[in-house]
């Protein structure tokens, strides 16, 4: 921008610049802001907006607590659940911001890969989970489910050797279910929440920003769920924490019940470009490059011949594409190229046919 040159933006994954925030939820936050008259604080979040969760989401409105993100939820279960020098698993490639947010509290992070085999997607390294679970000071197991950028779901059988390393180990599993109802390569329907398996300790994240397409609303929540014995005491910490901060605007919070009812129409026209989206690219880059299997989520991985040096600089300085490359997300390899799958029908479609035109003289095509 700098030197006067429009840049054509495939990173970009927020829903607001791709015309997919819905203004008439603006119209129900100034209805309840008219309400929200009297501020009478509850560290876990008014009890209407915990029972519109439990409705939707499961389990009992004691179990949840509203955060203004996930990523403040990642900080305040990094906090409640470990001390500085202590270590969290998470997955590799995965989202990036997860290692920062643990650094920020003192942790350190030990990574289990995430293993692809085409066409039938992402599994989990059970020996690197349970190899992390063992670690002396390791203190919850993180998955994200679906990945970003993987698009993949944990399996039943991935999940339920979770629950015996968790089970085994004393370590809670937390799992980030911002992206769970967003499928696209899955036509059975999205897969349920981790949320309540049996005889561990699970925390789900999940918040507005993907739920309504509206992280600007700033509202998000954790899902305690677990035996009453562990999560009675983590209850209370997360009081404590909560207490500390109350951070959730009361007009967003007494908003809830209502911006979800336009949850559903919301996730549909999303899923809808992703679906759309995801289908241009399998026509755009045939084989010999390869899309990955993507179940679910807001990103495509396009896969290069495998010897392509990474392009994305490139791309950037000579074809002003800005594209993700994969090891951004801890891809083992250079020939990836991540691709976010939210603009606009055909501003997604020249993007990609001008990526393909200067991939040409790369790769050879
Ligand atoms: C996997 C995942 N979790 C959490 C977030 C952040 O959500 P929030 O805006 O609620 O902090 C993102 C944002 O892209 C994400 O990709």
């Amino acid at each position: 921008m700098e030197r006067g040159v429009a840049l054509t933006d495939l990173t970009d994954s927020n829903p607001t610049r791709h015309g997919l925030f819905d203004p008439a939820l603006l119209e129900i936050l100034a209805r309840a802001t008219r309400d929200a008259v009297r501020y009478d604080p509850d560290p876990r979040g008014p009890l209407p907006a915990r029972e519109t969760l439990s409705a939707r989401y499961g389990g009992s409105p004691d179990e949840y607590w509203l955060t203004t993100s996930t990523s403040q939820a990642y900080a305040w279960l990094f906090t409640l659940l470990a001390d500085p020098g202590d270590e969290v698993a998470i997955p590799a490639p995965g989202y990036p911001l997860i290692e920062p947010l643990a650094g920020l509290t003192g942790l350190g992070v030990a990574r289990y890969r995430l293993h692809y085999l085409h066409p039938y997607g992402w599994s989990i390294d059970r020996d690197d989970v349970a190899a992390a679970a063992a670690r002396a000071r390791m203190r919850a197991i993180i998955v994200v489910h679906p990945g970003n950028p993987t698009g993949s779901y944990v399996s039943a059988d991935d999940h339920a050797a979770l629950i015996d390393t968790c089970a085994r180990g004393g370590i809670p599993l937390v799992s980030d279910e911002v992206f769970r109802p967003f499928t696209v390569d899955l036509p059975s329907g999205s897969p349920p929440s981790l949320a309540g398996a049996p005889g561990i300790v699970t925390i789900t994240l999940d918040g507005l920003s993907k739920t309504l397409c509206a992280p600007g609303l700033k509202l998000a929540w954790i899902h305690l769920t677990g035996p009453h014995s562990a999560t009675a005491p983590l209850a209370a910490a997360l009081d404590e924490i909560a207490d500390a901060f109350l951070p959730v605007a009361a007009p967003t919070a007494a908003a809830l019940p209502a911006l979800l009812e336009a949850a559903d129409g919301i996730i549909a026209r999303t899923r809808e470009r992703l679906i759309a989206n995801r289908s241009a690219l399998e026509t755009i880059f045939p084989s010999p490059l390869r899309i990955r299997r993507c179940d679910g989520g807001w990103t495509a991985l396009l896969d290069l011949p495998a010897t392509t040096p990474d392009p994305t600089i490139t791309l950037l300085e000579e074809h002003h594409l800005s594209i993700h490359p994969g090891w951004f997300y801890d891809l083992p390899t250079t020939n990836t190229l991540a691709l976010s799958l939210l603009p606009e029908e055909d501003t997604f479609r020249e993007s990609c046919e001008r990526l393909r035109t200067a991939l040409t003289p790369i790769i050879h095509l």
